[in-house]
Parts: C-alpha cells; structure tokens; sequence
C-alpha cells in the first residue's frame, strides 16, 4: 500500500526487464566472477574526438532553455544525412524534429496519435522487441496488439494478417529495422506495403531504425523514409549507436508533416527539448561517416569472434544479418532464462529472449558490445562451457 494513488498501470507493466538482468549480475558478480557484459545495447566504444569536441564548444556562459523544434542547423543536418545516405529530400522544418535519444519519443509518441475515448485506441507493435513501444502505449491509455515476430517469415509481421475492423481502430504500428534483437532486415516493399495500408485504413507507422548504419552486407538497410507517400510514414533514429553516443540523448523523428507539426505541438510541454550543445555535437556527428565506417568495422570484428565462438561449439544463430545483436537458438530443450542464467554462472551476461516477449522464448541475445579483447576472453570462455 502506498499512502496515495499510484498508476495501476505501473503494477501491470512490470519492472523493467533489465532491471532484473542487474540483480543477477550484481549476485554472480558478488561471488567474485569476472562479468563480460553481452546485456544491454549500450556500447562501450569511445566518442570520436571531433563530437566530444564539438560538444564542449557548444557550451557558452549562458545557456537558455533549448526549444523543441530544436536548432535549424541540427534539423538541416539530419535532413542532408537522409539525403545522403537515402536519397530522399525531407523539408527540415515540416519533416524533421530532433529528440533526446529516441527513447523518449518512442514512448510518448501513442501519446500524440491515440484518440481516447471512443477513437483510435490501438497500438500495434511487435515482439520479441524493445518493450518502450508497448509501454508507452500502456502509460497513453492504449490496447497493444503484439504481432509475433517468426524466423520462419524472416522476422517480419504478417501485415496481410491483421483484419480490417482491427485497422480501422489502429492509430499507430511500431515497426523496427534492423531489428532488436533478431538482427533482421526488412525490404523496402515491406515498407511500402504497410504504407499503402496505412494510408487506406488511415494510420500512423512508427519505424523505428535505431540500428540502421550497423549492418555488414554489402547493401546498406532501407529505410521506411523511402515509401513513395510519407504522409503516413514517421522514422526515428538516433546517434546512439551509429556513432557511440547513448549518454549524450540525440535522435530524431522525421517522416509524415502532420506527426511533426504535432510533435512540435507536444514537445514544449514535456522537457524533452535536446540541449544546445547536445544539438552541436549532434551537427558534427550526422555530418561524418567515417567514425561510422569504424564503428561497423569493429562490430564485424566482435560479431566474428562471438559467432565464430557459438558456431564452433555447435549453436546455431538467427537472423542477425545487421544490428549488434546475435539471436542465437537455445540449444536442448533450456528455456533462455535458464541458459542464460547457465552463462552468467560463468561469467557471460546475455539477455534471455522472454525478457523481450514470449515470441523470444527459445533465444538468446548477445549485445556486442564488450571491447574487442573482453569479447576474445568470451569467445574463448564459450567454446569452453558450451
Ligand atoms: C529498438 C530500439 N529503439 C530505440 C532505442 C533507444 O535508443 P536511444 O534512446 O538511445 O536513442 C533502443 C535502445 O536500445 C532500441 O533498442
């Protein structure tokens, strides 16, 4: 009992599941093991000079509340990146509004498109996933719909599947790739199937493409941003893991002008504004490739020696064509919590795939992002107790 109301939704959502992934560590790590760390997304790699630096020289004596439509040299650098990297001409003032991270954004976006009561009060996304989609959903008032994600359809939703009554109250489908944790790629005609029925049942699609610059085939991912018609269509992504920077808060949202206009609408209100020097930092970053090139470089590297390592002793791995994750089968009948924990009393930390929906039951994900000599230490701890 608490002395005042507390949301019940708060209850029903749980805590977050990684939260429970710490406490295990924090017990193994007391006995005195040595923890690699495959958990959570959060790469450890350094921040390229040049943004540290950009960061610090955007610090001035006096610094204002940033506003939410964020700086137009940001907004046009974001908008010039699409255009490199897509070949698609966003209007940096009607299409794009930088965020802090996307986090935030991926939970308040229901927020913004669910019509309560008696509207559109449908969010669909799909799983297993990052579980901020269907949380923020929950917290804006929302019934959630989990597509299952199967490898045998590649890890994509069976859009065709879901009947028109049913999209006809949707306000919104979170879709997300490359994906976490599958590491799965989508076409472009998967985009533009799901836009052209967003358009005739008249909702929203969020694409989440937070690992779009981490892949290692010779073509780089496309993007939902590529659909013929974005006026249905809102993208967001973030310098998060192109280029290092989770602690730093930098993203996007760009895609359908009436999402944008409305999130300019939304965003004064919640604090969510990035910081100026965050936004100078994040000018110098979306304007470079190189780090970029570097960073893909040594997840390659981490991704050889881990999957190598998985392959040997006789695992098989799932999708995991982009992204830094490895979906790796669970060998022998364990649930994934049970072969997680297996790993972890050795020193492995992977998150078991239930932590992200029941379709992740079966699986395991490895984040790479332990160092390049922690993830040879691994390598080497695997083949050993597998
Ligand atoms: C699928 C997905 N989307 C979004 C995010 C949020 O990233 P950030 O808030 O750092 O931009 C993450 C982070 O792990 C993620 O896995």
């Amino acid at each position: 009992m608490t002395r005042f109301p507390v949301s019940p939704i708060l209850r029903e959502v749980g805590d977050y599941p990684f939260v429970r992934l710490d406490e295990a560590k924090r017990r193994v790590a007391a006995r005195g093991v040595r923890l690699i760390d495959f958990g959570v997304g959060d790469p450890r790699e350094p921040t390229a000079a040049f943004i540290r630096e950009a960061l610090a020289d955007g610090i001035r004596e006096t610094m204002e509340y940033p506003k939410a439509v964020g700086l137009p040299e940001l907004r046009a650098a974001i908008a010039a990146w699409i255009g490199r990297r897509y070949g698609v001409d966003v209007d940096p003032d009607r299409e794009v509004v930088p965020t802090l991270g996307s986090k935030e954004a991926v939970f308040s976006l229901a927020q913004v498109v669910v019509d309560l009561p008696g509207g559109r009060d449908l969010v669909i996304t799909t799983q297993p996933g990052y579980p901020v989609t269907e949380r923020g959903a929950r917290f804006a008032g929302a019934e959630v719909l989990r597509l299952p994600l199967h490898e045998s359809a590649g890890f994509l939703p069976d859009i065709d599947a879901i009947d028109a009554a049913t999209l006809d109250r949707t306000a919104l489908i979170w879709v997300n790739y490359p994906n976490n944790p599958t590491g799965a790629v989508a076409p472009l005609a998967f985009y533009a199937r799901l836009a052209a029925l967003a358009e005739r049942h008249g909702f929203l699609i969020a694409s989440d493409e937070a690992y779009s610059e981490l892949y290692f085939g010779d073509e780089a991912p496309a993007s939902a941003i590529q659909v013929a018609d974005r006026g249905n269509v809102a993208v967001l992504n973030t310098l998060s893991k192109r280029s290092s920077m989770t602690g730093y808060r930098s993203g996007f949202v760009a895609g359908a002008p009436d999402l944008v206009a409305a999130l300019k609408r939304f965003r004064p209100t919640v604090g969510t504004a990035p910081q100026e020097f965050v936004q100078r930092a994040a000018v110098a970053a979306w304007g470079d490739e190189t780090h970029v090139e570097d960073a893909r470089e040594r997840y390659r590297v981490k991704r050889g020696l881990i999957a190598g390592a998985l392959e040997r002793a006789g695992l098989r791995i799932a999708g995991s064509e982009a992204t830094m994750y490895l979906w790796v089968e669970v060998p022998g009948g364990r649930t994934s919590e049970e072969f997680a924990t297996g790993l972890l009393d050795h020193g492995i930390v992977v998150a078991p795939g239930s932590f992200l929906g029941p379709a992740g039951e079966g699986y395991v994900r490895f984040a790479l992002v332990p160092t390049i000599d922690d993830c040879r230490r691994a390598a080497a701890i695997l083949e050993d107790v597998l």
